[in-house]
Parts: C-alpha cells; structure tokens; sequence
C-alpha cells in the first residue's frame, strides 16, 4: 500500500480536522527515528504566561499542534501578537496590547479546548475582568473546574455564572491566600500560579501537583520575575511581585508523545529512537517498560524504545500523579499489554472515566474486562462510586483489522498502534483529534515504515 501524504506541512494541514479517516496495513514493525519537540501540556501554559509580563517573551521548542494553535488565537483574540521567533517552532508573544474579548469570540476559538480557564488569573491582573466559555477537552470523565473557580474566589475574584458562561471581576485587585487542593490537580495548581506571582502579598499552595510540566512553569515565571518556592509535600510559597517581565525559554520535551511511541515500538516489535527524549522526566515509565519487556538506550539526544524478543511479561499498575505512573501513559501501554503472556491490571486513580477506548481493542481481538472496583492495591476516590476504572488484560491476544473510531486524544494514539500491530487491514476514523497533541504523526508514521493511506 502507497501512503498518500508525501511532506510534512501537507500532512499537518489534512489531519487538522475531525472525520479524517486512515487506512492501516498492520503488522509492520515501527522502526526509525522521530522527534519530540515542546510538551503540549507546558507549551500551552507558557504561552498564556507571557500574558503576565510587560515586554515580549520568546518561546522555543514549539510543536505544530492544534492546541498550540488554539491558545495563539485566544491570545490573539485578546489583542496580544504572537509572531514566529529566531528559529522554527518559535515564537515571540507580545502582550503590550491585551485587551478584553467577547465571550462569542473566546468560545469560537477555544473550540473544545479547557485553556480559557487558565486565562482568568493573568486577564484579572491586566484586565481586571475575564470570561470564560463552557469547557471542553477530551472526554474523559466530567472534567470539572470547581477547584479552579475556588481558587480565584480565594484570590478576591467576584465569580458570575451567565448562560453563555463565566465572568469574572477582579474590582480591588487580587490578594495572595491559602490554598489547599483537595487533590493535587495540575490545572488547579497552574491556576494557583499565573495568579499568585502578581498577588499582593504571599500565597501557600497545599497539596499542590509537581508534574514535570509544572516545574518547567515555575522556571519559565523565574525567569519573568516571580519568587515562588517549592517545599517539600508538594507545598508552593509565591512571594507576588508588582511587575514581571517577558521571559526567554525552551520547553521541556514532551514526555507523552515519548512515551506513546515507545508504546508503538514495543506493540509493534519494533525499535523506535524518539529525539528529544530525556530520562528524568520518565523515569517512571522507563521502570514499567522494562518490567513488560521492552528495552530502551538512553543517549544525551533521546532514547531508543525497542522490543528486544521474547514474551512480554503482564503488570500490575496504577496511573498517579507526579511522580507515580501518569494517566497519559496507560492507553498505549494497555495495546503492548494485550501481547503480554498472562494477566495485567490497570488501576486508573486520575480519571473516572477513561477506558471508552478498549471497546475499540476488545473488537480486534484483546480480552480486557472492566471493572467497577479499585483492582491496583489500593482504594482510590473513584471507588465505591460506579465508576469503570479498573482493567484486567489477559493476553498474549492477536488482534485483527477492524473498523474503529477515535474517542479522544490518548485512546486514539492508542487505536492507531492498535490498527498498526493487527493482522490485516484497520480502518480509524476521526484522526484528526490526535494532532491536538501529537506533530505531524503522520509524517512520523511514514517515517517509521507504517503501511497506511490517508483519507481527508
Ligand atoms: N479535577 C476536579 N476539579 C477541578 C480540576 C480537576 O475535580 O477543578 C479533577 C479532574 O476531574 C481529574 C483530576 O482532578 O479527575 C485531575 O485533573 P487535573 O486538573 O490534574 O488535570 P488537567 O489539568 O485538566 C492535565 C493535562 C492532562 C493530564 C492531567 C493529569 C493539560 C492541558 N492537560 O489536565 O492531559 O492527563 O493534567 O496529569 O495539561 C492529555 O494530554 O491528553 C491530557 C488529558
């Protein structure tokens, strides 16, 4: 089979859109190198950070992901310029002109994105206002922003909820607080942030999340001019400081994206070098693919992920918070565990919902049970609540080609090396959700030696 996309930038333009559908001859073992370029989940937080400073700030390591490009226009929609930078995939964001937006315009570009949210903290600061649209995001699990909206309330934020969403005030300015999480959420602790380094006064953050992604933001803010301080048990002092300014920075890789190729390596028994790659940030995940029986080199430049023969063994994990076993990682692992000689169980602790996508898998072939109860060892919060947050995996399974749909961003990846390690021919459907996070996958696949056609 001849793949139809030939370059890069035709490839990141046809799979910008839903209902984009690819072909898959599996059984092809991945083999090459790739790249992994900025971390969507800071990159996009770095760019609403520029917000907070009075002079421009240069960003690098940007990928050409939709969510980056979503973010550029709520900046843009907000006055602020965002301009390419000294090098591909950098770019200089100005906020000399920010200015409010309506609500109409903000929702029109947010799309399905939870950004917006993020955007209150720097906006009330500048602004003395904000508005937020209805969130979206991948669908997994309710996703709400109830901590979030606490939090701004903590800060001195007067919270309205309007039919078409919610406006925020900030008539006296914001004022440094108290805060503790009740769970370590990373978008909450982001939250507490952007808002506390221009506080008035001092704000302690309990039970905040340490993620990677995270520390790389408290850097970026260093750099602005922000004194924030990280305490042992996940305890953040922010000194706010009356003004910051732009910052220059280059963003962490994207251990994710990493991760899910290595998943791909070892699914398909192949041997993927992914540049970029760095292993202090996947430490954990190094630990469980070794334990399942993939192999990995670690070089300055980036690590090989490959399957060095033999059976793959089953694992018992659970998804955690910074430093455990992240969410993002389990769905293109639980595919390279449905070759695994024997039983698997994945305790999902971080969403109460994310599973949709084995139905996908069970239809190729894989044995996977889900259940109701905390199966990992340890009771979680979404115990005793009805929620399917457990799966047994029994294997070693061969899946077959199948028809599937991509329900989110994570279990698509995953459907995609699903379809790529079946025997026979796959057809995925609604791709173009995996380049909210995923640059130029495409390309990559082809790159990697995968046998596919693209359909726009
Ligand atoms: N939660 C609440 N209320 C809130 C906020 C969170 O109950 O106001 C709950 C969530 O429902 C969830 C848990 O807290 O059960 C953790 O959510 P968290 O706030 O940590 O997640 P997030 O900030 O919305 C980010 C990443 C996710 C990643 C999680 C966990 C971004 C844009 N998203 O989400 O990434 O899974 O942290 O590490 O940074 C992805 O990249 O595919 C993705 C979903």
């Amino acid at each position: 089979m001849n793949t139809l996309v030939t370059d890069a930038s035709k490839a990141g333009a046809s799979v910008g859109l839903a209902g984009d559908r690819i072909t898959i001859n599996g059984g092809r073992p991945l083999t090459g190198r790739i790249e992994v370029r900025g971390a969507k989940n800071l990159v996009t937080k770095a760019m609403v950070a520029a917000l907070l400073g009075d002079t421009p700030s240069l960003l690098r390591n940007v990928p050409d992901i939709s969510d980056v490009r979503v973010v550029r226009g709520l900046l843009e929609v907000h006055g602020a310029k965002v301009l390419d930078g000294d090098e591909p995939g950098s770019f200089v964001l100005d906020p000399a002109n920010v200015e409010s937006a309506h609500m109409a315009d903000i929702d029109a570009h947010a799309g399905s994105s939870r950004i917006p949210i993020l955007f209150c903290g720097p906006l009330l600061h500048r602004l003395g206002e904000a508005f937020i649209p209805d969130l979206g995001g991948c669908r997994i699990g309710d996703r709400p922003i109830d901590f979030h909206l606490e939090v701004l309330r903590r800060f001195g934020a007067i919270v309205e909820k309007l039919p078409s969403g919610i406006r925020m005030s900030a008539p006296n300015g914001l004022e440094g607080t108290k805060v503790e999480l009740p769970y370590p959420s990373v978008g909450a602790t982001e939250q507490v942030l952007l808002t506390a380094v221009r506080a008035r006064g001092i704000t302690e953050l309990k039970n905040a999340a340490i993620e990677p992604e995270i520390m790389d933001l408290v850097n970026i803010l260093q750099k602005m001019g922000a004194i924030i301080t990280v305490d042992t048990d996940r305890v953040i002092h922010i000194e706010g400081v009356e003004r910051l300014t732009g910052y220059t920075h280059t963003a962490l890789f994207d251990r994710n994206e990493a991760a899910s190729w290595a998943a791909a390596a070892l699914a398909t028994s192949g041997d993927i070098f992914v540049g970029g790659a760095q292993q202090a940030e996947m430490l954990t995940f190094l630990n469980v693919f070794r334990k399942v029986g993939g192999a990995f080199d670690i070089d300055d430049d980036g690590i090989r992920f490959y399957h060095p023969g033999g059976d793959l063994k089953p694992v018992v994990i659970e998804t955690d918070v910074h430093p455990g076993f992240m969410t993002d990682w389990q769905q293109p692992l639980v595919v390279a565990l449905t070759k695994a000689q024997g039983v698997s169980i994945v305790h999902e602790t971080v969403y109460e919902q994310r599973f949709g996508f084995v139905d996908a898998l069970v239809e190729m072939g894989a044995s996977i049970q889900i259940h109701k109860e905390c199966l990992g060892g340890h009771a979680c919060r979404f115990g005793q609540r009805n929620f399917n947050h457990s799966a047994v995996i029994s294997g070693p399974s061969t899946l077959h080609g199948a028809d599937i749909e991509v329900p989110d961003l994570r279990g698509g990846f995953s459907h995609l090396i699903a379809a790529l390690s079946a025997e026979g021919t796959s057809t995925v459907s609604n791709v173009g959700i995996i380049s909210r996070g995923y640059e130029n996958f495409i390309t990559k696949l082809k790159q990697l030696g995968a046998d596919f056609v693209l359909e726009g």
